[in-house]
């Protein structure tokens, strides 16, 4: 049997605190509950999926580069990342990301959009194949469906 394709959901500053962190713009859930959500979504959808976060935008680069190395040698069909604020500063993150060839889904709990203006501007949009905004944290379920669909090799999108 070939090995499940797997699929990493990054999560970048501050998302550690979800459950306790802005409730009324980040809903309740803690990240442990989201990243058990993920999981079942990749049960449902065949992926092995891998959670991760860190407060370093450093360590976002080298996970994005190395998962952009895991995807060209097959087994991995990319990353769900919701970079917090880096999203809205780290050119860094997103030369990672254009440099690596990773597919990443740019993912955001809140809509930013609604929100300052310094939100609505990301480095990532560009460079991300899709991208899930303002669905709460249903939106990481969301966003690894997509993430499979936009790997899957069908026009049946
Ligand atoms: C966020 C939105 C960002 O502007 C913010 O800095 C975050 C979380 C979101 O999920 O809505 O940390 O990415």
């Amino acid at each position: 049997m070939l090995p499940m394709p797997a699929a990493l959901v990054l999560n970048g500053p501050n998302l550690n605190l979800l459950g306790s962190r802005e409730p009324g713009v980040y809903g309740s859930a803690t990240l442990a509950e989201v990243e058990a959500a993920c999981l079942l979504a990749g049960v449902e959808l065949g992926l092995e999926v891998e959670c991760r976060q860190t407060n370093f935008e450093g360590e976002l680069v080298e996970w994005v580069q190395q998962a952009g190395a895991d995807q060209a040698a097959g087994g991995l069909v990319g990353a769900v990342l919701n970079a917090g604020a880096y999203t809205h500063t780290s050119i860094a993150l997103r030369d990672a990301i254009a440099g690596s060839g990773l597919r990443v889904v740019e993912l955001h709990i809140s809509n930013v959009h609604q929100r300052e203006e310094f939100r609505h501007h990301s480095y990532l949009s560009a460079v991300s194949a899709g991208l899930v905004v303002g669905f709460g944290v249903a939106g990481y379920p969301l966003a690894l469906r997509g993430l499979s669909l936009l790997a899957a090799p069908t026009d049946l999108r």
